[in-house]
């Protein structure tokens, strides 16, 4: 059997498996089982496999049926274009999250302010966001703080994070949202959870292997991003710019809140790709919106 047949095969195995990205992941997997990239994998389909690769390929789709994300059983995520190692205690990093990556270089590549040159993430997961973001603005010289409540979530995050860009000036904290967290940021960045109970009842299979703590937020979902825009105004922490991914479900809400609390900035509700309301970002500065650096900003 060659690559090409095992690729077919995969295909209509995990499409008749219900598997929605079928196509995608029958690649991942066949590139997974021949340590091969995307362009060695197409300019290789004539190439036999051997007995060792199918068996390897068979065991994997067995496990998918099973409904187990892809991620967690090649232990590894793409984000942002790079390869991040995955288990079981770290929320798999989502597409749509890659756009916090994009917002926040633009604004910091645009930034004259000479300020705080600290950059603190909440929630840092597999460090998916530092990681890339640190990468794709390596001639700034920021310092990065990147926390979570999770400690083998944290271990998981300064692998990523070091692997990506090892000379990165980084802080990992064992730390709940802002409680200790003191100083003044160039930019404060979260995606936190935000599930609500709802939400949490209705999760479709394959949720329900990611960690509950990375996805529940509370009854309303909103809880936690409510709580990080309270504790930084009570606790005064200063700060330029800031980016919450959030529910869409929850964004008037949200945007209430910011607006209350944050009056002397510039708030904006940006859409994620598939046009919901998923980030907020409240900026010290006005942002152009008309400029092509910031499209996604609302006119
Ligand atoms: C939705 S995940 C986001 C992970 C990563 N930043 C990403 O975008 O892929 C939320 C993360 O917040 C962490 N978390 C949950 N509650 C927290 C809290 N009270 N304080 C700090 N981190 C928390 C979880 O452990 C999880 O890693």
């Amino acid at each position: 059997m060659n690559i090409l047949e095992l690729l077919k095969a995969n295909k209509n195995i995990l499409k008749n498996g219900n598997i929605e990205e079928y196509d995608i992941e029958s690649e991942l997997i066949l590139m997974h089982v021949l340590k091969y990239s995307k362009s060695e994998l197409i300019t290789n389909l004539s190439k036999t496999l051997t007995n060792n690769q199918i068996e390897k390929n068979n065991k994997i789709i067995i496990k998918r049926l099973s409904f187990i994300p892809l991620p967690y059983i090649l232990r590894h995520a793409y984000f942002y274009n790079s390869k991040f190692y995955i288990n079981k205690s770290v929320l798999i990093p989502r597409q749509e999250t890659e756009l916090i990556v994009d917002i926040c270089a633009s604004i910091l590549n645009d930034s004259s302010q000479k300020s705080s040159s600290k950059i603190l993430e909440i929630g840092t997961g597999s460090g998916a966001i530092t990681a890339s973001l640190s990468d794709k603005i390596k001639s700034k010289n920021f310092h990065y703080i990147a926390t979570d409540i999770d400690t083998k979530t944290l271990k998981i995050a300064k692998k990523n994070i070091l692997k990506i860009n090892e000379n990165i000036k980084l802080d990992l904290l064992n730390n709940n949202l802002l409680n200790g967290i003191i100083g003044e940021y160039k930019f404060i960045i979260s995606n936190p959870p935000y599930l609500s109970k709802n939400n949490m009842n209705n999760l479709q299979c394959e949720l329900k292997y990611e960690p509950a703590k990375a996805l529940f937020a509370g009854e309303k979902g909103y809880e936690v991003c409510e709580k990080i825009l309270k504790q930084i105004k009570d606790f005064n922490i200063k700060f330029e710019n800031l980016i919450l991914e959030i529910n869409p479900l929850n964004a008037k809400y949200l945007m209430k809140k910011t607006n209350n609390l944050f009056s002397n900035y510039f708030s904006y509700l940006i859409k994620d790709y598939n046009k919901k309301n998923r980030f907020i970002l409240i900026s010290s500065i006005k942002m152009k919106n008309k400029s092509s650096d910031f499209s996604y900003l609302p006119n």
